[in-house]
């Protein structure tokens, strides 16, 4: 249980409010490389800031307010020039550092005129990498984007995936320190969903949580297994501050403002060996519904929409100070606690946890991954086969993960793959 004044505290992330302040410390993920690609403006919400995304006839990324100085249009609507984005409104120019470039009627009337030098916008830094665009709202020096050593992998098909959840993101960020949910929110309910009354999946015996330099790993026996098994032995990642890490893939939980999330995921599927080289050109992205249109339901068929039932289900801002923790919730105790020191931290002026700076270090960032050897070397289509349960990225079945996948997105995979795609059935993880 927290007080009120914690829950504010670890929850609200506006300008100038301690979370706020911290969270803007670390790149966030905020749309895909191709998005842009396809159009070029987008309006986008971020830790509270009305923002508009762009990329320029030179190929400049940017990100600035969504307001015009001028008179306050909506840059949204504006259109890219070879350098920056231009008002829709009286063709005020602007350049990805927020600098006002051309006033057309005012350098008409008075070409000598340095009323443009007077203007200056609210401009954040962008960067690709790994298909996605990366925004930095925070203070200089800004730090590295981090190079996840997924981000490193070669032969896989790749997409990035959304979905808008109208909750605060710290809840979504909790459950990606809670091992115990997987048997009870995706295992047991799944197969109560598809009608099976059968005896439920092995139950969780034993759980750890770690420290590390990125993050906390948590680790999990169940009763079908012991401290051999990887589960134990690796375990999965919290991913600091705001993602999860499970080896094939990243969720991260991005704050749009104090009560949405945009839920951003990327996925990395290993083509079969018989399918090397291969190098992805583009890498598709979609965003999933999360309520099903004929019902107004939330959609309980895939395992991302099971959490997204979780988390929206605990209110916009969690009332935490009429919960009851257990010992399941250790590492959600840790995680808080951690944010917390992390917070005076920053005010002390140190560095948080896990801000990158060394481009040596960033050449690869390691963290501990189940199956590796399958992502790096790769696995046939025959050892699948031999190995069902190395091979849960080989899997032909639908995107397990989310719904909504668009056709032309299975259907890119399925030829990228070499095999066919059946329908979902049983979520079982
Ligand atoms: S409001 Fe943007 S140029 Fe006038
Ligand atoms: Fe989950």
């Amino acid at each position: 249980m927290l007080s009120q004044a914690k829950n504010e505290l670890l929850t609200r992330i506006g300008r100038g409010t301690p979370m706020g302040e911290l969270m803007r410390r670390y790149w966030q993920p905020i749309a895909a490389v191709a998005e842009l690609d396809d159009n070029p403006v987008k309006p986008v919400r971020l830790m509270g800031e009305d923002l508009v995304l762009y990329k320029d006839l030179g190929g400049n990324y940017g990100l600035v307010q969504r307001r015009c100085p001028h008179r306050n249009a909506d840059l949204s609507y504006g259109y890219v020039e070879q350098c920056g984005l231009r008002c829709n409104y009286h063709g005020w120019l602007f350049d990805h550092d927020g600098a006002c470039r051309e006033q057309p009627y005012e350098e008409m009337v008075d070409p000598g005129s340095r009323f443009k030098e007077k203007i200056r916008m609210t401009a954040y830094p962008v960067e690709a990498k790994a298909g996605m665009l990366w925004a930095y709202l925070g203070p200089e020096p800004r730090p590295l984007v981090p190079n996840w050593e997924p981000f490193t992998w070669k032969n896989g098909f790749v997409q990035v995936v959304f979905a808008e959840i109208p909750c605060n993101w710290f809840q979504c960020q909790e459950n990606s320190i809670d091992p115990v949910h997987f048997e009870w929110m995706h295992s047991n309910w799944s197969q109560r969903l598809a009608g099976d009354t059968g005896p439920y999946s092995p139950t969780h015996i034993k759980i750890a949580f770690e420290e590390i330099d990125y993050g906390f790993v948590y680790k999990r026996v169940r009763a079908d297994t012991d401290e051999s098994h990887p589960l134990w032995q690796t375990g999965r990642v919290c991913l600091w501050p705001n993602a999860l890490f499970t080896g094939n893939h990243f969720e991260w939980r991005v704050p749009i403002d104090d009560t949405r999330t945009l839920s951003v995921t990327w996925m990395f599927s290993r083509v079969p060996k018989e399918r090397e080289p291969y190098v992805q050109e583009r890498i598709p992205y979609w965003t999933g519904p999360i309520a099903d249109s004929e019902t107004g339901r939330w959609i309980t068929s895939h395992i991302m929409n099971q959490d997204f039932i979780a988390w929206v289900g605990q209110g916009e801002i969690t009332d935490r100070t009429h919960e009851h923790l257990g010992q399941s919730d250790r590492g959600v105790i840790m995680m808080r606690k951690r944010f917390e020191d992390d917070i005076k931290a920053m005010e002390r002026g140190e560095e948080p946890k896990a801000v990158i700076r060394d481009p040596a270090q960033n050449e690869c960032l390691e963290l501990p991954i189940i199956d590796k050897a399958h992502f790096v070397a790769g696995m046939s289509v025959a050892d699948r086969e031999a190995k069902p349960l190395l091979a849960r990225n080989l899997m032909p079945t639908d995107y397990i993960y989310q719904a909504g996948q668009p056709d032309h997105v299975r259907r890119e995979y399925e030829e990228v793959m070499g095999f066919k795609t059946s329908p979902l059935k049983l979520v079982r993880v």
